[in-house]
């Protein structure tokens, strides 16, 4: 179960009210995108396929990516010198974030009064309980800002392919995001983890293994630095270059040495998955391809072999809290590295590799006829939309089954931002848009009257909802 808290959009947000007013007054002039996603538990881009030139038919696509990449303006830039505490080193450059599942036991420290949150932290012990979020992990908000970061950072890349210039509003938010979080020396992020879910209590003050996931939309980050550098971006300079590899190789390092990243390394479930979803996505930034493919390698040929059953269930997965969440978690995880892995080694045939004779299309279509339901799951269907999409893609749908299934859930996946990477799949065009040309990618910067389309933040707080209560770990 979700907690409740996590679904409470209202209206006293200020966007809420703005987004009323705009449908109200707006409302025959604005095509609203009814659904698509803002943040993919994770996935990577290969610059190959941001080509700059894409089929009048991926319009809706192109359309929600330029909406996406300036909705997400509209928060950054980020650092994690903005958060109101200090990591419990003194150095407000360290990253920091509450442990998810943590909670408080003060069963056993004789309280004989109601304790105070302040003495609740200090003296008692943290202790687990998987799926239930514990409210305090929102107010630090770093792990928010780099999900929103990676989202801005991919969406503000594609967005600046779609014109044919060495430098847009699209780069220079690209830039100036990335200098801020990784670079400038007043807000700069310390190459560490140190700090990543932790718990409060006696035992607690520094992080868990399970916090190196925080930070895996690196392969989204990655996405958007490679297509910075294969568009030739002038807002991408050698300069900034240089610093973010030598930021990354920092990191590398610690990734590859500290204690709980050895721990998330070794990790036989989503988070060992992940751990190689962020080091081959640093990798490529640092321009080790040779890196890359021997992590990816390493994954497919060793945890992955034992993640699924025959079926395409994922026992790992299925043993926690919310099982349909965490198989589409892990699958999103998998799909990340089979795609980092072609990118890196484009001879690699890894969507094809098996673990006890499943591959990642089995996993899905085991998905496919699991009723989320029957574990008690709402809210959790969409998740499989983006997999599903991205097997269709993959694999091929000569049977036209994946695209029955997506047509059939009424999410319309032809106008999500995954719609312009996961090709060839069937699907159409948003209608506001069906008199554009064929390959008419100058129009899609957001300005133009086809582009008049805004995002749905009913579906913005729906996921910004899951980011809090579910897509953790
Ligand atoms: C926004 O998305 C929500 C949830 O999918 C849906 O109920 C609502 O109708 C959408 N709003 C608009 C204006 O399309
Ligand atoms: C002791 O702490 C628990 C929280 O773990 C709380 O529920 C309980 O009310 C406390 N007891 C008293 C007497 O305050
Ligand atoms: C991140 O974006 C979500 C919308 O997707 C927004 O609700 C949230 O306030 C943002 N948080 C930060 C720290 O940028
Ligand atoms: C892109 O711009 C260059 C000049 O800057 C021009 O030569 C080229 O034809 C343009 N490409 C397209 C597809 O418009
Ligand atoms: C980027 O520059 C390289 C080398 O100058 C060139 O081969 C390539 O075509 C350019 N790419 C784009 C998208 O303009
Ligand atoms: C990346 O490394 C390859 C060799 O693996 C080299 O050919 C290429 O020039 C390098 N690219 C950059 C940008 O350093
Ligand atoms: C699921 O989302 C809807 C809004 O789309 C909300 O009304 C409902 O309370 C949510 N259910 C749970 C269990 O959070
Ligand atoms: C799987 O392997 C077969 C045979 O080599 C190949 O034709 C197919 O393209 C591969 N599929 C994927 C998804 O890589
Ligand atoms: C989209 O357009 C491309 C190029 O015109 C075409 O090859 C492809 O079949 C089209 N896809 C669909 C689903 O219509
Ligand atoms: C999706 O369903 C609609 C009817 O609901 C149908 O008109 C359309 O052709 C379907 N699209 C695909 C690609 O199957
Ligand atoms: C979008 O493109 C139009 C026409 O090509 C241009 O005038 C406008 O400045 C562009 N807007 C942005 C935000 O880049």
């Amino acid at each position: 179960m979700l907690p409740h808290h996590a679904f409470q959009p209202s209206l006293s947000h200020p966007h809420g009210a703005l987004t009323l007013v705009l449908l109200l007054l707006t409302n025959l002039s604005l095509v609203v995108a009814t659904n698509p996603f803002t943040c993919y538990a994770n996935d990577f881009v290969s610059p190959d396929h941001a080509t700059g030139h894409y089929p009048s038919n991926l319009s809706g696509a192109q359309d929600i990516i330029v909406a996406w990449a300036n909705e997400m303006a509209s928060y950054g830039p980020w650092s994690v010198t903005n958060k109101p505490v200090v990591a419990p080193s003194g150095n407000k450059h360290d990253y920091m974030s509450w442990a998810p599942y943590q909670w408080p036991d003060c069963s056993k420290v004789g309280n004989k009064t109601k304790l105070s949150p302040q003495t609740m932290w200090k003296t008692c012990p943290y202790v687990f309980r998987d799926g239930q979020v514990n409210p305090d992990r929102t107010t630090i908000n770093d792990f928010q800002s780099f999900f929103n970061l990676s989202d801005a950072v991919l969406y503000n890349s594609l967005a600046f392919t779609f014109q044919n210039q060495s430098s847009s509003v699209y780069s220079q938010r690209v830039v100036q995001y990335i200098r801020t979080w990784f670079l400038d020396s007043a807000t700069s992020m310390n190459p560490n983890l140190k700090y990543a879910q932790m718990n409060r209590g006696p035992q607690g003050q520094t992080g868990e293994y399970t916090g190196i996931l925080d930070l895996r939309g690196f392969a989204k980050i990655a996405s958007g630095i490679l297509i910075l550098r294969q568009h030739n971006s002038s807002d991408w300079t050698s300069d900034i270059d240089s610093k973010m590899v030598a930021w990354s190789n920092k990191y590398i390092d610690w990734l590859q040495t500290a204690s709980t990243a050895k721990q998330a390394a070794s990790a036989k479930n989503n988070h060992g998955t992940f751990y190689v979803n962020q080091l081959m996505a640093l990798k490529l930034i640092v321009n080790d391809t040779a890196g890359a493919t021997a992590l990816g390698r390493g994954y497919f040929g060793g945890i992955y072999k034992g993640q699924m059953q025959s079926n395409g269930n994922q026992p790992m997965e299925a043993s926690r809290s919310r099982p349909y969440h965490y198989r589409n978690f892990n699958i999103a995880g998998m799909i990340t590295n089979a795609r980092l892995l072609k990118y890196a080694d484009p001879t690699s045939n890894d969507w094809n590799t098996t673990s006890n004779g499943a591959t990642i299309q089995t996993a899905v279509d085991f998905l496919m006829t699991t009723n989320p339901a029957s574990t008690h799951e709402t809210n959790v269907t969409a998740e499989i939309y983006p997999n599903v999409a991205a097997v269709a893609a993959t694999y091929g749908d000569p049977q036209g089954k994946y695209v029955k299934f997506l047509n059939a859930s009424g999410f319309p996946y032809a106008d999500d931002a995954s719609f312009l990477w996961d090709q060839p799949l069937a699907g159409g065009t948003l209608s506001a848009n069906s008199n554009a040309s064929p390959d008419d990618s100058q129009s899609h910067n957001g300005s133009s009257s086809s582009s008049a389309i805004t995002v749905n933040r009913t579906v913005i707080w729906l996921l910004s909802g899951l980011l809090t209560g579910g897509w953790l770990w």
